[in-house]
Formats: C-alpha cells, sequence, structure tokens
C-alpha cells in the first residue's frame, strides 16, 4: 500500500524526490530483480544497497525537520491522537528506508509531545538550541564513540572542553574530575558511587574490589526535598532506597539543619554522606548547601549536592547565592537537558577528588589502554565505556550563545516565574503555594466552599484536564501534603504569551470541571 505524502512537504521537494524517484528506476532497470517499490524508491535486500538513498533519507527528514520545529511555537502540546504507532509488524521484506522514514514521521504527527515547545511545563524538560540540535545531527553523522583520545581525540578533546567550561560556569574548582552523563540520575549515581568508594575507604574496604559485606549501613542524611532519582541511585548502588535519614522541620521538606548536625556529632567521626538538593523539583527551592558543607567540614562527611536544574542559579547575580558554597561539595550533579537545552539524554556529574571518581568506575582490559591526567578515559569515569558523543552539542551550544547568552536566558525565565507567580496571586481561585524561588511555580485551584479532600481531588482530576486538554502541559505534585501543580519553565523558546496560558488554561478548565460537578450534583439531587 502506498502511504499517504506527508502533508507539510513543499513543491520544490517533491520536484527533488521526483527526480531521484526516476534516477532509482533506471537504477532499478539497470541492477533488474529488485522486486517492488516502497514509495520513495525500491525495497532493498541489506543496507548495502541502501547506500543511493542516504542522502534522500536526510533531506526528508531535514523538510520535516524544518516544518515541525516551524509550528512548534503554537502548536498544542498534545496533538489529539488519532494514529495507533507505527507498524508492528517484524517485516521479513524490508519497507526501504524512504517508506520506514516516512512511516515514523506521520506516526510522531499525532503521537509525540510537543515537549521541545514552549508550553511544555511538565516535569523539568528543556527544548534543543539551535545550535545544539544542529550539533546533534553531527554527533549521528559523526558516530564516535567517546570511550577515550584513541577512540576518538575530537570527542575526548570536545568533551574535556566542555566540562571545563561547564566547571567554570557552575563555580566549580577546575582541579574536580567530571564527565558526561545520560542525565542527573546517572549523574547522581556517579557521585554517590564516588562516595561510597571514600566511605568504603574509610572504613579499610575497596568496596568497588570486595563489595560491601561486613561493613555496617552507609549512613546517608539529607532534607525532604531529596530527588528520587538520588534514592534510586543508592538503590543501584546497594546502599538502599530506605537508607537515607531525612532532618526535616516542616511540611515543605526543608532541611532542620541543627537536627543534622546533631545526628553527625552522634556517628562520633565515623564517615557519612549528606545529599542536599539545589532547586527541589516542587518548588525550586534549595537546601542550605553552605551550611551542609559547615556540617560536613566538621563532622568529615561527603557532601553530595543534586543541582539538576537548580545548579543554574549560578549564573545570574540575582539567584548565585542559592548555590553559595557549592565549591565545598564533594560531588554534585547537573542535568544538561533541562536548562542547558542540548538534547536528551545528557547530564554531568563533577567529583572533586580524581583518583575516587576513576576507582569507582575504572575497568581493566589489556586492549583498553590506561588513563592519564591530561586525557581522561571518559569510560572509566561512568556507568558506559561505549558512549554517544553527548559533549558535541554541549560545546556547540555553549560556543554559540556564552556566558551571557545562557545569563540572559536563566533570568528571563526567573522573571517570567514570577510573573506566573503574580497572575496566580492575583486569582481569586488560585492559591499559590510556595515562594517563586527559581524557575518553578507551585499553586493549586482553589474555588471557596471545598474542604483539604475535595480539593485535592479536584486539582487531581484538573491536572489530568490540563494534560488531556494539551495547550499546555503540566502535571501534579504533593507539596505540603495537598495535590498542586509545579509548571517549570526551562525551555529556550518560552516567552510571556506562552507562560500567560498557564493561569488562562487552569482558570478556564477549573471552572468547567465546578459547572460540570455542579450538574452533575444537581442531576443526582433530582434522582
Ligand atoms: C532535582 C532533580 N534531580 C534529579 C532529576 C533526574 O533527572 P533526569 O531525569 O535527567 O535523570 C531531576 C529531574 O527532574 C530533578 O529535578
Amino acid at each position: 500500500m502506498r502511504a499517504a505524502l506527508p502533508r507539510k512537504w513543499s513543491r520544490e521537494f517533491i520536484t527533488t524526490l521526483s527526480i531521484e524517484s526516476t534516477l532509482e528506476r533506471i537504477y532499478r532497470v539497470r541492477l533488474g530483480g529488485l522486486r517492488s517499490f516502497s514509495p520513495y524508491g525500491f525495497r532493498v535486500p541489506d543496507p548495502l544497497s541502501d547506500h543511493e538513498h542516504l542522502g534522500q533519507a536526510l533531506r526528508l527528514v531535514l523538510n520535516e525537520a524544518e516544518a515541525y520545529l516551524a509550528a512548534v511555537d503554537s502548536a498544542p502540546v498534545r496533538p489529539p491522537a488519532r494514529g495507533v504507532g507505527p507498524s508492528d509488524v517484524m517485516p521479513e521484506q524490508g519497507a526501504g528506508t524512504m517508506a520506514a522514514l516516512d512511516e515514523l514521521i506521520e506516526s510522531a504527527r499525532d503521537g509525540a509531545t510537543r515537549s521541545t515547545g514552549p508550553r511544555f511545563f511538565h516535569f523539568v524538560m528543556g527544548g534543543t538550541t539551535p545550535a545544539a540540535l544542529g550539533a546533534d545531527w553531527l554527533t549521528s553523522t559523526l558516530d564516535q564513540v567517546a570511550f577515550n583520545w584513541v577512540s576518538s581525540p575530537f570527542a575526548a578533546r570536545v568533551e574535556q572542553i566542555s566540562l571545563d567550561w561547564l566547571k567554570s560556569m557552575f563555580g566549580l574548582p577546575a582541579g574536580w574530575s567530571a564527565v558526561t552523563t545520560t542525565g542527573a540520575t546517572s549523574a547522581n549515581l556517579v557521585g554517590l558511587a564516588s562516595a561510597r568508594r571514600w566511605w568504603g575507604l574509610k572504613h579499610g574496604v575497596d568496596v568497588d574490589v570486595d563489595g560491601l559485606a561486613g561493613l555496617p549501613a552507609m549512613p546517608v542524611y539529607s532534607s525532604g526535598y531529596l530527588h528520587a532519582s538520588a534514592v534510586k541511585a543508592l538503590g543501584m548502588l546497594g546502599i538502599g532506597r530506605h537508607t537515607p535519614r531525612l532532618f526535616i522541620r516542616d511540611a515543605a521538606g526543608r532541611l532542620d539543619v541543627a537536627a543534622l548536625g546533631r545526628a553527625l556529632g552522634a556517628l562520633g567521626g565515623a564517615p557519612a554522606v549528606l545529599i542536599a538538593t539545589a532547586g527541589d523539583v516542587n518548588s525550586g527551592d534549595f537546601d542550605p548547601i553552605a551550611e551542609m558543607a559547615e556540617l560536613a567540614e566538621r563532622h568529615g562527611a561527603w557532601l553530595h549536592v543534586d543541582g539538576a536544574f537548580g545548579l543554574f542559579a549560578a549564573l545570574s547575580p540575582k539567584t548565585e547565592h542559592c548555590v553559595g558554597g557549592i565549591e565545598r561539595a564533594h560531588s554534585v550533579a547537573v542535568d544538561g537537558h533541562k536548562w542547558l537545552n542540548v538534547p536528551y539524554d545528557t547530564g554531568f556529574a563533577f567529583v572533586h577528588d580524581p583518583a575516587t571518581h576513576a576507582g569507582a568506575f575504572t575497568a581493566g582490559a589489556a586492549y583498553l589502554g590506561a588513563e592519564t591526567l591530561s586525557r581522561p578515559v571518559f569510560g572509566f569515569l561512568g556507568p558506559e565505556m561505549s558512549r554517544r558523543a553527548r559533549a558535541i552539542p554541549v560545546w556547540a551550544t555553549l560556543r554559540a550563545y556564552g556566558r551571557d547568552g545562557y545569563r540572559e536566558m536563566v533570568e528571563r525565565h526567573l522573571a517570567l516565574a514570577q510573573r506566573v507567580g503574580a497572575q496566580v496571586d492575583e486569582s481569586p481561585d488560585l492559591e499559590l503555594l510556595s515562594e517563586v524561588h527559581l524557575n518553578v511555580v507551585c499553586f493549586r485551584y482553589r474555588p471557596p466552599g471545598l474542604d483539604e479532600a475535595e480539593l485535592d481531588e479536584l486539582n487531581r482530576k484538573l491536572g489530568a484536564a490540563v494534560l488531556e486538554d494539551g495547550r499546555i502541559y503540566f502535571g501534579t505534585t504533593e507539596y505540603s501534603g495537598k495535590v498542586a501543580f509545579r509548571p517549570a519553565i526551562v525551555n529556550w523558546r518560552t516567552r510571556e504569551q506562552d507562560v500567560d496560558l498557564i493561569v488562562e488554561v487552569t482558570r478556564e478548565l477549573g471552572a468547567r470541571s465546578m459547572s460540570t460537578a455542579a450538574g452533575g450534583n444537581k442531576k443526582a439531587s433530582r434522582a
């Protein structure tokens, strides 16, 4: 069956394809015997015979990318679902590159959230800057393995430079060890694996060689802001997801510094690991990093900071105080695909002591070569050995926009979050649940006359309605025991007209769900 022509194709592009299809037909006649046509070429028995179609395939994607990205600023975040996804039948005979790509393009049109656009406020998800996207295409084209200098001197040098630039942006000491990861979860894993190694050595055990058997439980202390990904990392490391003790002074989860100090004192000098969160996922608030660093120094503890998005506060004089003391931490995790706006999946781990970091991830095999200080083996600094050269888009976006460009973007987002916070405050049916600390606005719909349980139920339903509506996108959470919304602003494309929809759409859908509920109640009382 012939696939439908993608709607957005330009006349010039179709002309190009027609010329190429004619050439293919000639080619087919010359080869003879190749069986059947796919919509834009003929089927191929193996990839080698597909050599000829490479340019055509790339142009198809380029055209789609241009059309997709031109529309993404105003497109609904979730298109009304119509399609059922691409074929799920494993073909015996391939359909050909063009048919396969076309099927994916058609399917993505209906099924892909416009998460790279300016109105996706769910989770904490950035977009991809033009420089980063171009560089990401280059990354796939070059297909480098960023293991070490032998596998790719280019990828290794680009990663080394990018990590040095990031250290300088975030105010981390130049001598720290660093590695690009797949995100903040894996960066937390790297930081906490380094902490585990340090802690084991304090007990006279190389846990990376001999394991944890026979050792006491590792004390891990944190606040209520501890992110699920750090907990997951502790599970993966065999430390345990239930191990962290949280010292909390209020319903929002803020750190009780005095209680933490007492708990550390009670250890009598035994090593412990503290986890600080720079940028709570619900409110954008910060653990007091400097105070935790002070405690870590006094009691001989390791301080790990999860700064997935909050570390970007370091870029603006308006917020840099939030991450004051970061250089006194022992390990730090940051995301790239959030506020840096590089493509999924990218993050960074920084560790103060290069030997501890390398000791946690080294692997020996004669053919792999050895680590040197000036030429780090990045495959020995994180979980993966074969690694995508994720630093290429990082280098490109930093080179393209520089420190000033990122400061401007961060400050624009800070102002947009304040704008939404003020709009929430001025709306009689909305309630701001937390001060706007950074780029997250935590609020709920609060019409009069409902008790807390009813408000929770209403906000849960409203959260689902926002996602279903699709004009904007954000989810629900629980904050101070209340069901709440927490739109996060991190996308380089986001402007005032985008964030203004947050309050507008919430109130509109909120009022609608109240009138539907009132209609339902009337019917029920009549019945
Ligand atoms: C504070 C914090 N840490 C870690 C993560 C996990 O990041 P990723 O999903 O990139 O692994 C997030 C994600 O939102 C976060 O907000």
